[in-house]
């Protein structure tokens, strides 16, 4: 069956905008998550307190947390933000985060690439940091990066997923995210991790997913993840996540789309999908180019 209510997990001010060669200034940041929020999107990822030499673009990320935190309009929305070690939980708690995610990865490629690590390091440098937080009453989630297909590894095994998401889960993360970060995957992939998991006792409740469409696969690998019992999806509002030029780099799944889809099966989310839409061409122009969302095209036609 399918669900009567899905949540989203809306990425787009943080995986959306990582990715931007040109920094957008944290007003524009500010404003894009008041807008996002606006728009009845209750979880929006903020940032990450990562390294600003890996990613510059989330250099602000200080900033733009006290500005989101001091913002009497964002009381109530859940805030979550990247953080990869016990120096950016640091970060994060003193401005007072109270959600916090993790980033692992499933194949050694990935691990070395995103975190300078291997799996089994990065899994001993998040630890602590899962513990911490837990500890400060910070919720905490896991994301799973390469969950199906790695540029370097290709097909990536389930049992590696699994054991993956199992740590994880035994560090203390209480949702954890399937990412399948180059958008390689399809419906019956989604289908058979959905089910080892299932057999390693990480159910559907304590999931997510995560999409990039690359191959056009991101609403029916979603789909097949509803069907299969969960119901927190993961995406960026306009498609955002990667020029649209660039062959290798493609948008998260587009939360205007996944919302076309939800509304027409009946699925509530709370959403306002014109406001929403209306926020993405509010960026696309700050960006200087079109959203690459067809949802977004199709109402922005006159
Ligand atoms: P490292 O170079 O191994 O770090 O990077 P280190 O621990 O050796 O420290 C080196 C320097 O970094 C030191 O400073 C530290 O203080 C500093 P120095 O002495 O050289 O001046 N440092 C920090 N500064 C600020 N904030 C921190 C921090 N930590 C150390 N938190 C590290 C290791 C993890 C830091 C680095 O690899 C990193 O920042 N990686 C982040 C990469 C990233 O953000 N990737 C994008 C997110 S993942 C993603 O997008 C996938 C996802 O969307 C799901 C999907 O689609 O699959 C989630
Ligand atoms: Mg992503």
């Amino acid at each position: 069956g399918m669900p009567a209510r899905v949540r989203i997990h809306e990425v787009g001010p943080r995986d959306g905008l990582q990715n931007e060669q040109t920094v957008v200034p944290v007003a524009d940041k500010a404003e894009f998550v008041r807008r996002l929020a606006a728009a009845g999107l209750g979880t929006v990822e903020a940032t990450s307190f990562v390294h600003p030499r890996w990613v510059p673009q989330l250099a602000d990320a200080a900033e733009l947390y006290e500005l989101l935190a001091a913002d009497p309009a964002l009381r109530g929305v859940d805030l979550p933000v990247l953080v990869p070690n016990d120096r950016g939980l640091d970060r994060a708690l003193e401005l007072g985060a109270r959600h916090v995610a993790v980033f692992a990865s499933a194949t050694e490629s990935f691990a070395r690439a995103n975190l300078n690590r291997t799996v089994e390091e990065s899994l001993a440098m998040f630890e602590p940091v899962a513990e911490r937080a837990v500890a400060a009453d910070a919720r905490v989630r896991g994301y799973v990066s390469m969950c199906f297909g790695d540029p370097w590894e290709g097909a990536v095994p389930v049992e590696q997923v699994v054991r993956v998401c199992r740590a994880l889960r035994d560090m203390g993360c209480a949702e954890i995210s399937l990412g399948d970060t180059i958008g390689v995957a399809t419906p019956g992939q989604v289908e058979a991790l959905l089910a080892g998991l299932g057999a390693a006792g990480i159910g559907p409740d304590v999931l997510a997913v995560h999409f990039h469409d690359t191959y056009g696969q991101a609403l029916s690998n979603t789909l097949t993840a509803l069907r299969n019992g969960v119901t927190t999806v993961d995406a960026s509002a306009g498609g955002l996540g990667g020029c649209p030029y660039a062959r290798s780099a493609t948008g998260n799944l587009a939360t205007e789309d996944l919302l076309w889809m939800l509304r027409g099966l009946g699925i509530e989310t709370g959403v306002d999908l014109d406001r929403l839409a209306a926020t993405s061409g509010w960026m696309a122009t700050r960006l200087g180019r079109p959203s690459p969302s067809r949802t977004v095209r199709a109402l922005s036609v006159p």
